[in-house]
């Protein structure tokens, strides 16, 4: 891997998540179907969870499939699941190889049952690594993610587990899919929209946000570099004023 040197490897964001957008404008501008944008956005994704873990990044999220996503054309929903199956039957060595562990975020429960239990399998053979998780974001709504947690919380204030005034960000973040994860510090959509589409909405609300009209198919290492040093010349004051964030 080329590594930029004004990369500051002590200052790589923990969790990195993205919206990977524009696979089918991608393929529509070269005369091909929308599962042919789809299926070269599989390599885009090879890369940058390579380069993600090269890097130290600790948590990579990727959308690769909305809760509205269902609402599209059957065949290409249908596309999008073959593709995830081969995706994670293909990568599981080399998740194995490189201490990858994947983990997922949703409503899995929607996904065809093969896809499911290859899913579930990579999770339970990868459950023990410890360099990168890779997180896939699938048949995920930040909305439907907020009200499950609010129906536990409400379910265990009922039986008397919890008390109301015990309910605190910790709590529900304990409720939320991502549970176990640490906030993104670095939120990057490709494709040119300027919108979270339901993504993380409860956790995102510090993470630093990076649109790029790049497409997702091309948004490949250099690009992702990019998204970096952007990233590390921001200056995060989480409602401080400058001047007590440099003196910290
Ligand atoms: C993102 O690309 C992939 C998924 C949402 C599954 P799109 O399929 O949304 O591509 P565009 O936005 O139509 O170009
Ligand atoms: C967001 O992209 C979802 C994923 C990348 C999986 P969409 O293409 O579905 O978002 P909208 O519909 O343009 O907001
Ligand atoms: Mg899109």
């Amino acid at each position: 891997m080329l590594l930029p040197d004004a990369i500051d490897l002590k200052r790589i964001p923990r969790h990195v998540a993205i919206i990977m957008d524009g696979n089918g404008r991608w393929a529509k501008r070269q005369g091909r179907p929308r599962l042919y944008g789809h299926k070269v956005g599989v390599e885009t994704v090879q890369q940058i969870v390579e380069c993600a873990r090269d890097l130290g990044v600790e948590v990579l999220t990727l959308y690769a499939f909305s809760t509205e996503n269902w609402k599209r054309p059957a065949d290409e929903v249908g596309g999008l699941m073959g593709l995830l199956k081969t995706y994670l039957l293909k990568e599981l060595a080399k998740m194995l190889k490189n201490s990858i562990r994947l983990t997922c975020i949703g409503d899995i429960a929607r996904l065809p049952k093969d896809v499911r239990q290859v899913l579930e399998d990579t999770m339970e053979k990868t459950a023990s690594n410890d360099k990168l998780t890779l997180n896939l974001a699938l048949s995920y709504g930040g909305r439907s993610e907020l009200i499950q947690a609010v129906q536990h919380i409400a379910t265990e204030v009922r039986d008397g587990s919890l008390q109301i005034d015990a309910i605190d960000e910790k709590v529900i973040d304990s409720h939320l899919y991502t549970a176990e994860l640490p906030d993104p510090d670095l939120l990057i959509r490709t494709g040119g929209e300027a919108r979270l589409s339901n993504f993380l909405l409860w956790q995102a609300s510090y993470a630093e946000i990076y649109f790029t009209d790049t497409m997702w198919p091309d948004f490949r290492e250099e690009a992702f570099h990019s998204a970096i040093l952007e990233f590390q010349g921001r200056e995060r004051r989480f409602g401080k004023t400058s001047a007590q964030v440099v003196s910290e």
